[in-house]
């Protein structure tokens, strides 16, 4: 029986084995898996690790900044953050297809990926923060044997691509173990206890075309659900909480006038794994006051629903 101190003493001699003198590319998703991912291999291997985060610009409120934040300050390992909003929000213009919606946004990483690996002069090596459930379930998460329901976005396809092999030290580890060797690593609490969040970001989350006012819609509203419940003490008893801006407006009324805005759907699920989900029953008071909150502090949005659907039949993002 291993304790995470043990598996992170072990991993760091396997990595400086793997690696040899070689150059390593890792790159940062904003999401746990990636980031412990890059710390334990920086302290395994130091400057032989370059980190880049392709910021899409699709993240919710203050994530990129913390994780431009952790690396940089906290850490003080070196990280290349490009800045990308503008290249993929123009090529989302006038895309509505889920799938159209998701190949781009993939396409469009990599090739902002290997833009940058070629600017440092390449690498032997690609980190990537893959877990055992992404090792088993290699097909996608919600697919069956032949079905594509959604493709997922990840660096897969990279490697290849890019004729460098990888540095995977999390293929073992499930997400709970994950979090516990990134809390052995000394990441932030805030930080390791994360919510999933899927690579195509914001982009399905706001069914039809995403321009930048939805997407800054979406993450006022989104912030203010995500704040609510961390008051309330219910982050952690949720697997997944996130809004999702519909692109359908309605009438309502605010003091004299009359407003026409878009709805906002609420969605939390709990679940294991991700392969099935079921809608979190919150208590009584929670969902009216937060739809209240939203529709007075959000312009562009006035009314709230709820997403009582379990997966299957539903999946948990929208698109
Ligand atoms: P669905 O919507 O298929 O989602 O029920 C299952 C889990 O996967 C996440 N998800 C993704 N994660 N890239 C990811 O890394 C993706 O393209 C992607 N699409 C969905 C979703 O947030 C949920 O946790």
């Amino acid at each position: 029986h291993w304790t995470m101190a043990e598996f992170r003493a072990a991993k760091i001699a396997e990595i400086r084995a793997q690696v040899g003198t070689g150059r390593v590319i890792c790159g940062l998703s904003g999401g746990v898996d990636s980031a412990v991912a890059a710390v334990l291999i920086h302290e395994a291997i130091g400057e032989q690790l370059t980190c880049v985060f392709v910021d899409h610009g699709l993240m919710r409120a203050k994530e990129a900044d913390q994780v431009v934040s952790l690396f940089r300050n906290h850490y003080n390992i070196p990280l290349v953050h490009v800045n990308a909003e503008t290249l993929f929000l123009n090529g989302l213009a006038g895309l509505t297809d889920p799938e159209a919606k998701r190949k781009f946004i993939g396409k469009t990483f990599i090739e902002v990926f290997e833009e940058e690996a070629k600017k440092i002069g390449g690498a032997d090596f690609l980190a990537q923060g893959t877990l055992y459930p992404d090792v088993i379930e290699s097909v996608s998460f919600t697919g069956g044997p032949s079905v594509t329901i959604k493709s997922h976005h990840n660096v897969g396809g990279l490697p290849e691509r890019m004729n460098m092999k990888l540095v995977e030290p999390l293929r073992e580890l499930f997400k709970d173990e994950v979090r516990a060797l990134g809390r052995e690593l000394g990441l932030p609490d805030i930080f390791v206890g994360r919510h999933p969040f899927p690579g195509p970001g914001l982009a399905i989350r706001i069914p039809g075309e995403v321009t930048k006012e939805r997407c800054d819609i979406l993450r006022k509203a989104d912030a203010i659900y995500l704040e609510e419940i961390r008051n309330a003490g219910l982050y952690d008893a949720i697997w997944q909480a996130f809004a999702v801006l519909l692109p359908v407006r309605t009438v309502g009324v605010m003091g004299d006038f009359r407003t026409y805005d878009y709805v906002l759907a609420l969605r939390a699920v709990t679940s294991t794994d991700g392969m099935t989900a079921v809608a979190f029953q919150f208590p009584g008071d929670f969902l009216p006051r937060v739809a209240t909150r939203i529709v007075n502090e959000v312009r562009g949005i006035n009314r709230v629903t709820y997403d009582y659907t379990s997966k299957p039949p539903g999946t948990i993002e929208w698109e």
